[in-house]
């Protein structure tokens, strides 16, 4: 594969434990490119936690937030690859924003997966149960389906989900 040659952002959209941080930083490091957590920029740009700023702000106001460092991203950086959060793309103006300015990617992950993995972590929006898992899932599957430009799988392993992105690119040269 040759690098250098996107000139877009890459947006990963998907549930919360799908893998858009960790296939993010590997496609990234694969294609030379910079990489941007959006969960990470707004706990630097708030000095708070991710659980603190919705708990105490609100989720509105956590959603313009999200807004704000992707519209930073856009504005200051050159193309890179940007992992959203799961929540992200409730938004229309930034789902605009992103496909505006780049090539969006929905990483998708067996709910059973992401479930056996998530138990371990803390997870603002999913430490209730299994079912609420489900739920969420079920109401925003439709979602990143709509939003995204292509949809990949991360099945087996990260290098595969990488590949797959690359794959779908529309304007690398191969
Ligand atoms: C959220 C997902 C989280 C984080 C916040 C809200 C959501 O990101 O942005 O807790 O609404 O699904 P991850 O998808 O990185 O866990």
């Amino acid at each position: 594969y040759q690098k250098d040659h996107i000139q877009q952002h890459i947006f990963l959209v998907g549930m919360p434990g799908a893998g858009k941080t960790t296939v993010g930083k590997a496609l990234a490091q694969r294609q030379d490119m910079d990489f941007y957590d959006v969960d990470a920029l707004i706990q630097e740009k708030t000095g708070k936690s991710i659980q603190n700023v919705i708990i105490y702000e609100g989720e509105e106001a956590f959603r313009e937030l999200e807004y704000e460092v992707i519209s930073d991203i856009v504005t200051n950086k050159k193309p890179s690859v940007v992992a959203t959060g799961g929540g992200t793309v409730l938004s229309e103006k930034t789902v605009k924003l992103m496909r505006d300015s780049g090539f969006v990617v929905f990483i998708h992950r067996d709910v059973t997966r992401i479930l056996d993995d998530l138990d371990m972590e803390i997870r603002p929006l999913l430490k209730e149960s299994i079912e609420y898992i489900f739920r969420l899932y079920e109401e925003r599957y439709p979602l990143y389906e709509k939003v995204c430009h292509v949809k990949i799988q991360n099945a087996s392993s990260i290098g595969d989900a990488v590949n797959e992105i690359i794959d779908a690119l529309p304007n690398v040269e191969r």
